[in-house]
């Protein structure tokens, strides 16, 4: 009796576990059934918001639900890191972040996330090129200019960027470091409302990518010192590179991944890669990308293993470059 007992509850107990796989199969088979949430760790309207609203719409053609961008800004991304690192792992939480990423470690003494450990990688997404910006007004013309007002204004001359883990924060500290001045440095919650400060004349200098920039570089809203690449760019070939203007070896390219929290099946990440892969070969979304000099990224980069092992080489290389700046707070 005892024995039939055992049995029983054994076999009832496997049923259990047998209809709870066979129910989770399901739903990742199913999966999606409501709308995703794509987290962006910046301000609206600003270069990570634009990539990530321009891939929301066909990817969530492509998937059967809305994809929703909410913008989860501050602390340079690493409240939304944080936000996403600890949400539930069902593919309802992805997240679009840039090189924030590799770079947050060395900035940051302590971290509540690990790049590492607590996501998961659908692909990376696109390179963006920056350029260091100054307003309209800015006496200097050209780069030797600039030099020379720099030189002559020291902090009284200020610069914009996104906060400490923001690609617009480390090219700004970058930049005065390798100028070997200190300017005074204005945080915003993205460079899209530290771009409108820049064009009304509130602050003098801001180290912008091109997602937004191009057409007012173009019309003279804006002025251009310098690209951060190491050519120059197709969309404005008239403006030198920071490189060729004695600042040699200066390059940041700001590349974008797409995550999960850490844990999600592998079939909804799988579908998340396929929605990823075909929304960026829309033609619309590359010819936005590309009228904004950004790189879509090739295939083999755009998967799990070309953004983990991307990451991991990111985070060793800017590591010493920022600890030798001595630009971490
Ligand atoms: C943004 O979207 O506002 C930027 O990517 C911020 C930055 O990192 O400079």
């Amino acid at each position: 009796m005892q024995m039939k007992k055992f049995l029983f509850s054994g076999i009832a107990a496997a049923l259990t576990a047998g209809a709870f796989l066979s129910t989770s199969a399901l739903a990742q088979n199913n999966w999606p059934t409501k709308s995703i949430t794509l987290v962006v760790p910046f301000a609206a309207g600003g270069p990570t918001d634009t990539v990530a609203r321009l891939i929301a719409v066909p990817m969530g053609q492509s998937l059967g639900q809305t994809v929703i961008v909410e913008n989860v800004n501050g602390a340079g991304g690493t409240i939304a890191s944080t936000k996403v690192a600890r949400a539930a792992p069902d593919g309802y939480t992805i997240y679009l972040h840039h090189m924030g990423m590799a770079t947050a470690n060395a900035l940051y003494d302590k971290l509540p996330y690990d790049p590492l450990q607590n996501f998961d990688y659908i692909g990376q997404v696109a390179d963006v090129p920056m350029v260091l910006l100054g307003k309209k007004d800015l006496p200097a013309n050209n780069f030797k200019e600039l030099e020379a007002y720099i030189k002559a204004n020291g902090s009284k001359v200020t610069m914009a960027n996104a906060g400490p883990g923001a690609v617009s924060q480390l090219c700004g500290l970058l930049f005065q470091s390798r100028m070997g001045v200190k300017l005074t440095n204005i945080p915003y919650k993205g460079t899209g409302p530290a771009l409108t400060d820049l064009l009304g004349g509130q602050v003098d200098l801001l180290c912008d990518q091109t997602t937004q920039t191009i057409p007012y570089i173009k019309d003279g809203r804006v002025k251009a010192f310098g690209t951060t690449t190491l050519k120059r760019l197709p969309a404005i070939p008239n403006v030198p590179t920071l490189d060729e203007q004695g600042l040699k070896g200066f390059e940041v390219k700001v590349w974008h991944g797409m995550y999960t929290p850490k844990g999600v099946p592998k079939p909804i990440l799988d579908k998340l890669n396929a929605a990823l892969k075909k929304a960026l070969n829309t033609p619309d979304v590359r010819k936005r990308l590309e009228d904004a000099n950004i790189d879509i990224v090739s295939p083999d980069k755009m998967t799990p293993t070309g953004l983990k092992s991307h990451l991991e080489a990111e985070i060793n290389r800017w590591g010493p470059i920022i600890r030798k700046s001595n630009i971490a707070d």
